[in-house]
């Protein structure tokens, strides 16, 4: 095992460029994080007072972590467990590194099974599903007989965990760097032609009120913790990702500018997808607020027939949120991946089929979670897997790099490391404040009240 040095290991790859590392970045941010849990999330936590917590989390606290990542995975040039034992070797805050592991098969599990679903959407649009006279009802219905065909959603799911761990088993360069730097620019631009008919539909304006004017009334420790849960999850942070994608930068790049455009281009998918679901939501009545994993899946085709051209846009939407999905699922791979090639000396290929194969395992019960198996749908296993490890375990994880970085390695020292690639850091007292104090504060708050709120 490789141990102490922050040397790099000459084989390790690195990204080609700053760009690139920002586009592959944003390619792991920006997935069904954004345009499917996003909308769900403001709908089932009382709309703009959810983002407006949101935005302040990333703000104040994802920024921060971001960076924290970032510079741990820079500094050590390692997986997550070999960067702490590289910066504190022999202590138990390794663990860090092996609750990123676990968190990422255990999101990739059913996040892979959403990402069917994309696929599986795809497919329907280009047999003219949401052609004609599309109602609420109908979309609800579609969405209800696809997720309970355990066979369907079985092929689509099985299609992307292969198609995500091909690519990881060949490697991070070949892998991950080509497929975002074409496709997000075109994701976002369809966003916004999306949402701009959204928001000229009659009737949008409840919708907008809804999404942008906060109900301070509804503020709760409920809607901090989710909306935390959401900022972290959308990021990508509190299991490793960053750590393991900094670990691919060379070292004088600047880390800040890095961390904020990443911050800044993944809240603004997430914030735009907003404003194509909520307007049509209201103005094309039918669909509960509160529909949850099916939200998207079900306003979304109601926007297509609405528009000149509205199938190839279909098309094109569903076929464009399958590759951000997948340029997110390799990150989640990615990370027990890099574990076993850097500290157990595995060839990458049998690590990445192993680890596949067993997040597949682990992904059958989400598959029969929506009306296959009844015991499963009935305790919404999705739902707790998600609620475990997409909310509690990555707010827990981050609280433990935000401490680590901040106490264990210590501020002056990531400080010297950020700022070799970075030498004018003007927001560096704002950093300070949120690693030291800020960021723990509130996830120690929000991880104490989880069992009312959970309740
Ligand atoms: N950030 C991704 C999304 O918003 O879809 C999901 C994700 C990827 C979460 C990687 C965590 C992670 F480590």
């Amino acid at each position: 095992m490789e141990n102490g040095s922050p040397d790099a290991p000459a084989e390790r790859g690195h990204w080609g460029s700053k760009l690139a590392f920002i586009f592959a970045a944003s390619g792991s941010a920006i997935g069904l994080g954004n345009i499917w849990r996003f909308p769900m999330e403001v709908g089932k936590n009382g709309g703009a007072i959810f983002v407006l917590v949101y935005i302040l989390g990333v703000a104040f606290i994802g920024f921060a972590v971001m960076l924290a990542e970032l510079v741990i995975g820079r500094y050590s040039q390692k997986n997550p467990v070999g960067a702490i034992q590289a910066i504190k070797p022999g202590s138990l805050w390794k663990g860090i590194g092996y609750l990123g592991i676990l968190t990422g098969v255990c999101i990739l599990s059913y996040y892979a099974v959403v990402a069917g679903w994309a696929v599986g959407y795809l497919v329907k649009t280009v047999g003219g599903a949401f052609k004609g006279n599309v109602t609420s009802k109908l979309t609800a219905e579609l969405f209800t007989s696809f997720t309970s065909n355990p066979f369907q959603v079985m092929i689509f799911f099985v299609l992307m965990m292969g198609l995500t761990t091909y690519i990881i088993s060949r490697g991070v360069k070949a892998g991950i760097e080509r497929w975002t730097k074409v496709l997000m620019p075109i994701l976002f631009v369809l966003l916004i032609i999306l949402a701009a008919r959204a928001l000229t539909l009659p009737g949008a304006g409840k919708g907008i009120a809804y999404y942008l004017k906060p109900d301070f009334s509804l503020l709760s420790g409920k809607v901090i913790l989710f909306a935390m849960g959401q900022a972290f999850f959308s990021l990508s942070l509190g299991m490793g990702t960053m750590m393991t994608y900094g670990s691919y930068l060379p070292k004088r790049d600047n880390l800040v500018s890095s961390a904020g455009w990443v911050c800044f281009f993944d809240s603004l998918i997430a914030i735009t997808a907003g404003f194509i679901i909520f307007p049509t939501l209201f103005a094309i009545p039918g669909t509960s607020l509160d529909a949850g994993p099916g939200l998207v899946f079900q306003v979304l085709p109601l926007i297509f027939p609405q528009i000149p051209g509205g199938y190839v846009f279909g098309i094109l939407f569903f076929a464009l949120l399958s590759v951000a999905a997948l340029t997110s699922t390799i990150s989640l791979l990615e990370v027990p991946v890099a574990y076993f090639v850097d500290e157990r000396n595995w060839p990458r290929k049998k690590a990445a089929w192993l680890m596949g194969f067993i997040t597949f395992l682990l992904g059958i019960p989400t598959v029969l979670a929506f009306g296959a198996n009844k015991f499963l749908t009935k305790i919404d296993f999705q739902g707790k897997m998600d609620f475990i490890f997409g909310n509690v375990s990555l707010a827990f994880g981050a609280l433990l790099i935000s401490i680590f970085a901040a106490y264990v390695w210590g501020v002056k020292k990531a400080l010297k490391e950020i700022e070799s690639g970075n030498p004018k850091f003007v927001l560096r007292p704002v950093w300070v404040f949120s690693i030291k104090y800020l960021s723990p504060i509130v996830i120690i708050i929000i991880l104490y009240f989880i069992k009312t709120i959970a309740g």
